[in-house]
């Protein structure tokens, strides 16, 4: 009889010491648990370079059989992923004319596990680059027609028969924000206009494919084996999926932790989910990155025959309309359907034709041009605080402007109206969290705050695939080469590139340091205009600059990773027994859930080790909550030396927090006469049975968000 065959990942941790054939070892662990077939068909790839693991086709019941095996650490489902879009910079400080290290910079190496990229794009052009670092140990196989060059100096496909060039857009994207070359005059079709720069411009670039028209975790998984082993410094992956899963099961907790062990820093998107319970990344060996928005939105205005002018949000190259065009409410130009589902895109294109169509949802906007419309006005729901393409001229208006724009048709014998194309115009509210950004904490390690930080993930103008559709739809056949996405993909390469800033002048810092010095040195974000604090932002937003040189750091060595993972969950390794408190992990920040109404006393042992001036003396002060009391002791640091590591111990109590869902946020700041590094320290109750409905956007928004734009949502599983 024939079995439902699926295809499942067993995870077996380290790769043992000594002689060892990792591929005969599955093959013969398959051979085993699969009686009844030829266990090389059922081997589909072995994870032998950096860490010890297979992919197989198996029925359930031979996965159980699998999942008892000895040395087998987990045995998951191979899920597919998500997909998580230059003022960005100069925003955050950090302007054409700041100082680098041109040596260590060009020694660095960005690894993107994304959906490729195009390689002839004048992003990546590699002119004035010196040969190719001496460390990197990487292939270029990007297949046909894909050349690699001084800048590109890796490229490896996981799709059958694919080639590394992205037909997608969002690696070349990813890319070009991390690593891109200086590009002058770059826009969308004159849209927000100006140099379009990645964040570490002579850095090297080694791209993985592994989204073609999914992302599978099989291929994730051997594109962290191959990175880990290509010599990567950094990983950035705008990948991700819509809820939590454990880490055992999660590919990129299991790729970044090998990862680590190996200095590597893995920098992750933390998800457009935009609920509590909801990011990405939140193992502690991840750098998980929120998505902001900037001093720059864009915008476009729509003008009504009775003179009002409304700000929509969309970014629209069509040119204005030079008159005013009449307007029609989507439900009423149906002759065939009725009302309820002409909304739904059962238009009748003799009605509408050169006209402009109210549409009541957001979603309509490819039936609408197909339909022979000259635009739409649709609902930005609210939520939905940054502006996107659509394929024809498009008004995302807020609630009540969509209201006014409906009683002004509806008032009227010609309704009239105007679409303008958009403009970059000033946005003096920044920066502030993105309602799509993902939430922490996480429901599986709810004592560390996640995300860890934030950064521009707004409005991003960035290079592009000229053989993807701008506005991601199917009748869009425009083509450009730079446009304006936004999303936490677009966020989590400015951090991969601002740790490898930090990393050029610091080659021999660990991955944890340069978190940490990220991490310390970050903006403080204003709790009363963020939802859900450091659940929103972490330690706030990054500041390149001054991460250069944050004075101190707190640092975690491979071991007490290890440690961490034994306590989470299974061992990685043979045996694993140590008692260690995630309190106790030196994190950068410090959070803890409590009961509701119960007294707490939390203690937080930590070490910093000096790297700012060998003699320096850094003193503590606290702010936060009145209802939480937090103490340093000792609360005076006297370094004599570099490197000079110190402890100290941060203490919280509380009388109880009366209310579940309450965040208590408080920080500890170190000051000396030269650096100011601060921790967030966090109180909370609730978790994520007690979320629903909870503080934060729903759940709905990113099934339109998928439909609309940036993240490429696919369906679950095989
Ligand atoms: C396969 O099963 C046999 C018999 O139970 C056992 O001796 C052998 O060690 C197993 N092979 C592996 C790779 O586990
Ligand atoms: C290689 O790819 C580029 C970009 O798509 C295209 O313009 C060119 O014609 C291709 N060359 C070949 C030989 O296929
Ligand atoms: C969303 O946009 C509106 C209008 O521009 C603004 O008032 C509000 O503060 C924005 N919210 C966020 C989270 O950006
Ligand atoms: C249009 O106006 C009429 C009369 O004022 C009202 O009954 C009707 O509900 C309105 N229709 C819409 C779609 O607002
Ligand atoms: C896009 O870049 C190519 C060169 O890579 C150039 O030939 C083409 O004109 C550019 N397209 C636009 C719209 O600027
Ligand atoms: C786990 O295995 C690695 C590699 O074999 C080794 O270096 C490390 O010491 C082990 N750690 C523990 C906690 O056993
Ligand atoms: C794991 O951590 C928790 C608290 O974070 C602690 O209570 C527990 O003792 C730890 N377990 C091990 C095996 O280290
Ligand atoms: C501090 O440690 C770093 C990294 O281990 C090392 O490169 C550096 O030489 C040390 N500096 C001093 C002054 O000991
Ligand atoms: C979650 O919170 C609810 C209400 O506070 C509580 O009853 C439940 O035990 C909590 N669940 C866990 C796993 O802590």
């Amino acid at each position: 009889m024939q079995k439902f065959l699926q295809v499942f990942i067993a995870y077996m941790g380290f790769l043992p010491e000594g002689e060892y054939s990792a591929s005969l070892h599955h093959y013969e662990i398959l051979k085993n648990i699969t009686s009844h077939r030829f266990a090389s068909k059922a081997l589909i790839r072995s994870y032998q370079k950096s860490f010890n693991g297979f992919a197989a086709y198996l029925s359930e019941e031979e996965k159980q059989k699998l999942a008892g095996y000895e040395g087998i650490v987990s045995v998951f489902p191979c899920q597919k992923l998500h997909l998580q879009t230059t003022r960005s910079w100069d925003f955050m400080g950090f302007p054409t004319t700041i100082k680098r290290s041109p040596v260590g910079e060009s020694n660095t190496i960005i690894g993107v596990i994304d959906s490729g990229i195009w390689p002839e794009s004048e992003s990546f052009s590699d002119e004035g680059f010196g040969p190719i670092p001496e460390k990197w140990k990487g292939e270029c196989q990007g297949g046909t027609n894909f050349t690699c060059n001084r800048k590109i100096i890796g490229a490896r496909s996981y799709i059958v028969g694919d080639s590394v060039r992205d037909t997608k857009g969002h690696g070349t994207h990813a890319s070009s924000i991390a690593a891109g070359s200086h590009v002058y005059e770059a826009s969308y079709y004159g849209i927000a206009k100006g140099i379009a720069r990645g964040g570490v411009p002579s850095a090297r670039l080694a791209v993985y494919k592994v989204c073609g028209a999914f992302c599978e975790v099989r291929d994730i998984l051997k594109a962290f084996d191959d990175a880990i082993s290509d010599g990567v410094d950094i990983i950035s992956i705008s990948v991700g999926q819509d809820h939590q899963v454990d880490i055992t099961s999660d590919p990129i907790a299991i790729g970044a932790f090998h990862a680590i062990q190996k200095g590597i820093l893995t920098v992750q998107a933390a998800g457009n989910a935009g609920r509590l319970f909801s990011v990405t990344g939140f193992a502690p060996w991840i750098f998980s990155v929120a998505a902001s928005n900037t001093d720059r939105r864009i915008i476009n205005k729509v003008l009504l025959g009775d003179g009002s002018v409304l700000e929509g949000t969309s970014v629209n190259a069509f040119p204005s309309s030079q008159e005013e065009v009449p307007l029609v409410y989507g439900r009423q130009v149906t002759s065939i359907c009725s009302e309820t589902e002409a909304s739904a895109g059962c238009l009748d294109g003799s009605l509408i034709k050169q006209k402009v169509v109210i549409c009541d949802k957001n979603n309509n906007a490819d039936l609408v041009k197909e339909a022979g419309a000259l635009g739409c006005i649709v609902p930005n729901h609210g939520r939905y605080n940054y502006s996107d393409v659509g394929p024809l001229p498009v008004a995302a208006l807020g609630i009540n402007d969509m209201n006014l724009v409906k009683t002004y048709q509806n008032s009227t014998k010609k309704p009239q109206v105007q679409i303008f194309k958009s403009q970059a115009i000033y946005n003096p509210a920044a920066p502030l969290i993105a309602s799509f950004s993902s939430r922490g904490p996480s429901k599986f390690i709810p004592d560390i705050i996640k995300p860890d930080v934030t950064a521009p993930g707004v409005e991003i103008l960035a290079a592009y695939s000229p053989m993807a559709s701008p506005s991601e739809s199917f009748i869009d056949k425009s083509s450009v080469n730079y446009t304006i996405l936004s999303g936490t993909s677009m966020a989590c390469p400015h951090v991969a590139a601002a740790a490898a800033f930090v990393k050029s002048f610091h080659p021999n810092w660990s991955p944890s340091a340069i978190k940490s010095a990220l991490m310390t040195t970050a903006w403080e974000m204003d709790p009363s205009q963020n939802l859900d604090a450091e659940f929103a932002y972490g330690s706030g937003h990054i500041d390149p600059q001054k991460a250069k040189d944050p004075g101190l750091v707190y640092d975690i060595s491979e071991e007490d990773y290890q440690m961490i993972w034994c306590n989470i969950s299974h061992s990685v390794n043979a045996s694993c027994h140590a008692k260690f408190p995630l309190r106790q992990l030196n994190y950068p920040s410090m959070v803890a859930r409590v009961d509701v109404k119960s007294a707490f006393v939390l203690s937080f042992p930590r070490t910093v080790t000096n790297v700012g001036d060998a003699n320096s003396k850094y003193v503590a002060s606290i702010q936060g909550d009145s209802k939480l009391n937090i103490r340093v002791d000792p609360n005076i640091l006297q370094f004599t030396s570099l490197n000079q590591t110190m402890s100290f111990v941060v203490t919280v109590e509380g009388k109880g927090i009366k209310s579940p869902l309450t965040i208590k946020s408080g920080s500890l700041l170190w000051t000396s006469d030269k650096h100011k590094v601060r921790s967030p320290v966090v109180v909370y109750t609730g978790n994520a049975s007690t979320s629903s409905g909870g503080v934060s956007t729903p759940s709905t928004f990113c099934k339109t968000y998928v439909i609309l734009f940036v993240c490429i949502i696919i369906a679950h599983c095989i």
